[in-house]
This record gives structure tokens, C-alpha cells and sequence, in this order.
């Protein structure tokens, strides 16, 4: 019996003699020589098989080995700078588990399929080195937001997925039958629980699926996708720019620090990452807007910035931008205005650049009771379903705030990917809901 290694762990056993439990990637041959590569999850390990050491029926079953078979390979791990990871392995002996049928090979080849073949076929194509890199500098920036706020001092309160009301005004609500007589939605943000959990702790933060049903097709959008969300009691609007920005310096840097070989099978240009360092821009919407007006944008004052004023805005620069004080009129009900200025809210996006736009939204509460009443009459929102939300301005009120980062759009940034498809597993979409 030989030691079952991980192709991650191989730099530890050169010399030895190893098992590798796998999937063939796939398989060069030359004469009296075989070379298959072999995936397990943790990397790619090329192999290498000679006819004059190997049992004539073992060379003959590598050989006509198909793609995607499941095998294990037992042999000595020999350094080898030119191989890809470093190590290659001399195949002493092989054990097949299933060979996919020649007559229904593996759908994926290496040549090129159209995206919504690849789309039907995601859980295969899951196994591709790229979107293999993907998801792992996807998992690497959650854990990487889990760190930076638990070691911040916010403590990790999951909010519900079924509501009563909506967060995120009305017209993108699922909506689901609860029992007999009850209507709930999937939640569209967990910030208003949060804003009472934050009165209850501080400093929280959830971390959770969020649905929207979007009912544009977007490279930006999905119906069902996660999202971070701090919320602080007795935060104002600068602090809460200053964690976000504090959070995606410490997310980019993790990423480079930990997952430099993802980003080059990505062929992400490094570099623009490396040049995401504080402090941010900060602009006012004013600003945005004037400079979208110089820069050939229809936009008006009062209006939202579109994708594509996203886009000519962060072209300009190469860091985020944060841009705070949208017009309150186009802002949800709960956001706080400018004391100084009412027409204007206390609410920041965060745009991240080479026209990825959009990454963060958030902003200061509102936390006077009238005020927050008056604004949920205006809305038109039921009253009733808000009365607990009302209780927190009631029971001891304080100035408060956060912000909701969606995973996807980040991890779209990161990797430099074009469309947020591939930026989760099962990606939803509006003309998607398989596999
Ligand atoms: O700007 P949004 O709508 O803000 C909120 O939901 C606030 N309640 C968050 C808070 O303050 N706690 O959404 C926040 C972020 C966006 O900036 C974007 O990154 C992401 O969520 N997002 C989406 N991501 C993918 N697909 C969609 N359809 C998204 N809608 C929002
Ligand atoms: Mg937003």
C-alpha cells in the first residue's frame, strides 16, 4: 500500500512512492510513451507511463483511456521544473474505477462550445481549470470577508430568507405561498433584521443568499445571489466608507497573497490589481453626474447612474470610487437625508474599476421615528409589517448604518470575468434555473 496524496501536497513527497485518486484531464501519446494528466480537485499532475515498465494490458488501458475516467495511479513523484505545479509521476501502477464509454465520451472537449452548451453542461464544466480557478478565488474572498470581520470585532447573525415585507422596494420581489393564507418573499437584503440585531450587538454582520427577480439580462445580474452586509450602531456615513474601503483592500490582498496561480490561469492582469491601494476616490453624486454630463452620458440630475455611466465613470480610474448623497427620491424608504441638505441621502455605492460599476451599496439609516413613519406612508409600504422595525427607533435610537456587498460582482471584478455567470456554481438568471 502506498500513501494517498492530494496533487496540492505533492511538493512534500518528491521521491516517494504515492497513490493519486483522480479524473483523466487528458492524455498525450507518443509511441512507446503515454502521458496522462490527471486532475483530483486539488490540481492538475501530469503522468508519466512507459510501455517497457508496465504490464502490456495496463499500458494498453491507459492508453485508450477516455476523458473523465476515474482511476488511481500509484508511482514515484519526481521534481520536474518544466511541469506544471512542479512534479510529474512515473506510473508504477493503475487502478480504473470507471472509463467513460467511448460511445458517450465526456461532453466538454478541449475545443471550443458555446456558452449556452457550457451553461447547460455547468456541472460538468464546473471540472474546467477555469472556472475551477474562479470558484476558488471565489471561496478564498469569502473567507476572506468572514476574517476581516471577525476579527473586527462584529459578530456573525444570520437574518431570515422568508419575509413578511419587502427591503429593496416592490418590483423585483419573489414571491412564495406561505402555508394557507400567507404570502411571504425570499428576502431581498438582510439589512433591516441586521439593524436590529446591530442594537442587540454592536457590530454584526450576515452573510446569506439574497433574490431579486431581475427581470433584465445583465452581465451584472442574478436572481439569486450572496451577500455580505455589516451593519454598526452609532456609525455615520464616513465610517461606514472607511470599512468598506478598509474591507476590499483586505479582501485584494488576500486574493494576491493566496491565490496568484487562479488569477493566472484567468490571465487576469495582475497588475491592475496590485494598484488597488487607499484611500478610494470619493465623489458626490453632483460630481458623478457632471462628469458623466462632460463625458457624453444622457444623465440628469435626479436620475440613477446606469450600467453604462458605471462603466465611463470607473474607466477613469484605477481604484474604486465611492460615490455618496444620491438624490433621496430615487433611494430606498429607510435611507437617512443630509441634514443639510434633504434632497440629497446619506448613502454611498462603491464602484469598482475597468468598468465593473457597482460592487457595494449602503448608507446611514434613517433613526428618527417620525421621520421613518413618514417615509414608510410615502412609500406606500404596509405599516403594519414595519412595526417591529419601528420599535428600534422607539427603544433607544441611535445614528446607525452598513452596507451590502454582492459576492458575485466582486468575484467578477477580481477574476476580471466578463459576465457574472461564472462567478457561482449554479448561477440564476432569468432564463436559467438548471442544472
Ligand atoms: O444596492 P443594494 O440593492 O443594497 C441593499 O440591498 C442594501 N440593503 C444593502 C445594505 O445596505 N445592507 O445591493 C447591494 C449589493 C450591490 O451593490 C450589488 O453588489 C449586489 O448587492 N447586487 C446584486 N448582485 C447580483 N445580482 C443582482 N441582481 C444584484 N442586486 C444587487
Ligand atoms: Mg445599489
Amino acid at each position: 500500500m502506498s500513501l494517498r496524496i492530494t496533487i496540492s501536497d505533492a511538493a512534500g513527497h518528491a521521491g516517494e512512492t504515492v497513490e493519486i485518486a483522480g479524473w483523466l484531464y487528458n492524455l498525450r501519446k507518443s509511441g512507446k510513451i503515454v502521458f496522462p494528466i490527471l486532475r483530483d480537485g486539488s490540481g492538475i499532475m501530469q503522468c508519466v507511463a512507459l510501455k517497457s515498465l508496465l504490464p502490456e494490458e495496463v499500458f494498453e488501458e491507459l492508453k485508450h483511456l477516455t476523458q473523465e475516467s476515474s482511476l488511481i495511479v500509484r508511482g514515484k513523484l519526481r521534481a520536474e521544473v518544466r511541469a506544471p505545479g512542479g512534479y510529474e509521476l512515473d506510473v508504477e501502477g493503475v487502478t480504473i474505477l470507471q472509463k467513460v464509454s467511448e460511445t458517450e465520451p465526456y461532453p466538454i472537449t478541449p475545443k471550443d462550445h458555446g456558452i449556452e452548451f457550457l451553461m447547460d453542461h455547468r456541472h460538468l464544466w464546473l471540472r474546467s481549470q477555469r472556472q475551477h480557478a474562479i470558484i476558488r478565488v471565489r471561496h478564498e474572498i469569502i473567507k476572506a470577508v468572514r476574517d476581516y470581520f471577525d476579527s473586527h470585532g462584529f459578530t456573525l447573525v444570520d437574518t431570515p430568507i422568508f419575509t413578511p415585507a419587502a427591503c429593496e422596494g416592490t418590483t423585483n420581489l419573489f414571491e412564495v405561498n406561505y402555508f394557507e393564507d400567507d404570502k411571504a418573499y425570499l428576502t431581498q437584503s438582510g439589512q433591516l433584521y441586521s439593524e436590529a440585531t446591530a442594537m442587540a450587538f454592536g457590530k454584526v454582520y450576515c452573510f446569506g443568499p439574497t433574490f431579486r427577480a431581475e427581470k433584465s439580462k445583465t452581465r451584472r445580474h442574478l436572481t439569486e445571489f450572496w451577500m455580505v452586509e455589516p451593519e454598526m450602531a452609532f456609525a455615520d456615513l464616513e465610517e461606514i466608507k472607511r470599512v468598506a474601503e478598509e474591507m476590499i483592500l483586505f479582501i485584494v490582498g488576500r486574493v494576491l497573497e493566496n491565490k496568484r496561480e487562479e488569477l493566472k490561469v484567468l490571465e487576469r492582469d495582475i497588475s491592475k490589481l496590485e494598484m488597488i491601494q487607499g484611500p478610494f476616490i470619493r465623489m458626490s453624486y453632483d460630481d458623478a453626474v457632471k462628469n458623466l454630463q462632460a463625458n457624453g452620458s444622457e444623465i440628469v440630475w435626479g436620475g440613477d447612474l446606469g450600467g453604462g455611466d458605471e462603466t465611463i465613470l470607473t474607466k477613469q480610474f484605477d481604484k474604486p470610487i465611492m460615490v455618496d448623497r444620491f438624490p433621496t427620491a430615487i433611494k430606498a424608504f429607510y435611507m437617512q437625508p443630509d441634514p443639510e441638505r434633504e434632497e440629497v441621502a446619506l448613502g454611498v455605492d462603491v464602484l469598482a474599476p475597468e468598468g465593473y460599476g457597482e460592487i457595494i451599496g449602503g448608507g446611514q439609516r434613517i433613526h428618527d421615528p417620525d421621520l421613518l413613519l413618514r417615509r414608510i406612508e410615502e412609500h406606500g409600504l404596509p405599516k403594519e409589517a414595519f412595526d417591529w422595525y419601528l420599535d428600534l427607533r422607539k427603544y433607544g435610537t441611535v445614528p446607525h448604518g452598513g452596507f451590502g456587498m454582492g459576492i458575485e460582482r466582486c468575484v467578477a471584478w477580481i477574476c476580471g470575468l466578463e459576465h457574472i455567470r461564472e462567478t457561482i456554481a449554479f448561477p440564476r438568471l432569468l432564463n436559467r434555473l438548471r442544472p
